[in-house]
């Protein structure tokens, strides 16, 4: 079981917090003796940008198609412009490798205090699934189509529903259901007010309901959502929403957990073409970087789905468990109340590793 990873560490945190993932792995390669990998590093991102006038190399596909993983830090600094950064490199991978499911799971980890209220919260066990090739991400649109002059611009930003989009993503949040305990898929979309592509999302999603007679389903609109997030956590397991929504909810959902420093992600292709890409949901945050304090969690959480997708469970449940010790001995870096450093934190889920 060998592994070639593609490491795309990026801007600001993004290749602090990467490298401590590399060392989690790189550890339990050589205590588990279950695998071991190599890490081929990709140097592209901002500054990247800065020199050659794009985000990664021309050919930046084409050099990370073979590799089993990608495993990506984040992208984004203030030198370039945000939606330059992004779909230059994130969404570039996304959609060219049609990782059409993007699996957020939020955890309420012992010793984080968090933003919700609710006495069990540790027993709480949400996972997001986000559609992440098409829908409000589809980049179709224009500017200026009228050419009216300065202060009459009109721009058109389109969604994209496409049956089988919608399908793919829906029947594998049921699919994810089927391996969780309360077997539950709340479907989340705005279909009252976006009458087209979302009425198709929701007639999708009822047909798929129909082949899981076992998972119980439930349906609301993004708003309502928000709210319920935080008012009834308890009915919530598996959440499947549209690119943006999921977006946002997401990051709702990790602030109510502690951190957005917290959270890990799973960009999944899942028909055998193309490899997947593992990141924390969080981006370069400039505000912290450099200064070695920034969370390591999502991105080390980020490492576990990826060796859970390449067949290690085990091994996935070892640094999961880690993570829990972690938290809860209150070894924490400042954005959940801790002052621990990034390297610290580290250290501490390898020694709980070396533990078991
Ligand atoms: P951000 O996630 O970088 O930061 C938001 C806030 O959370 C900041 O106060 C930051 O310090 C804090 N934070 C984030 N991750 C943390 C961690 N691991 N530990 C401790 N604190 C953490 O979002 P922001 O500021 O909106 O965007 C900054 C740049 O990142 C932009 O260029 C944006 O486009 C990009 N971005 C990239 C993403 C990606 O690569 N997947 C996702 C989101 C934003
Ligand atoms: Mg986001």
């Amino acid at each position: 079981n060998h592994f070639r990873l593609a490491v795309i560490p990026g801007d600001g945190i993004g290749e602090e917090v990467i490298n401590e993932g590399l060392r989690v792995i790189d550890h339990l390669s050589k205590t588990s003796n279950k695998f071991t990998f190599e890490s081929d590093y990709f140097p592209w991102g901002c500054e990247y940008y800065l020199e050659n006038g794009k985000m990664m190399a021309e050919d930046g596909l084409e050099q990370i198609k073979n590799h089993d993983a990608i495993y990506f830090g984040a992208v984004g600094y203030p030198s370039v412009p945000d939606h330059i950064s992004l779909w230059g490199l994130r969404l570039a991978i996304c959609q060219g490798f049609d990782q059409w499911a993007n699996i957020r799971p939020v955890e309420f980890l012992p010793g984080i205090e968090g933003k919700l209220n609710h006495p069990n919260k540790e027993e709480l066990n949400w996972v997001l699934v986000r559609e992440n090739t098409e829908g409000e991400y589809s980049g179709v649109g224009g500017r200026n189509f009228t050419g009216r002059g300065p202060g009459k611009e009109v721009a058109v930003q389109s969604s994209i529903f496409t049956e089988e989009g919608c399908e793919r993503v829906i029947r594998h949040a049921f699919e994810l259901a089927l391996t969780r305990k309360r077997k539950k898929v709340t479907s989340v979309t705005k279909s009252n007010a976006q009458q087209h592509g979302m009425v198709l999302w929701d007639e999708v999603f009822e047909r798929v309901s129909k082949d899981y007679p076992k998972v119980e389903t439930d349906k609301w609109l993004v708003d309502a959502m928000a709210a319920r997030f935080v008012l009834h956590p308890e009915e919530l397991e598996v959440v499947v929403a549209s690119n943006l929504h999921a977006d946002i909810l997401s990051d709702l959902g990790s602030a109510l957990a502690g951190s957005l420093g917290i959270a890990p992600s799973a960009n999944l292709h899942l028909d055998g073409r193309f490899p997947s890409m593992f990141e924390s949901v969080h981006g370069s945050a400039p505000d912290i970087a450099g200064k070695g304090i920034a969370n390591p969690i999502g991105t080390i959480g980020s490492a576990a789905l990826m060796l859970e997708h390449l067949g290690h469970t085990e091994e996935a449940q070892l640094i999961n468990d880690a993570i829990r010790s972690t938290t809860k001995s209150g070894i924490l870096t400042a954005d959940v109340g801790g002052s621990s450093t990034t390297k610290e934190v580290t250290d501490s889920i390898i020694s709980h590793i070396s533990k078991r």
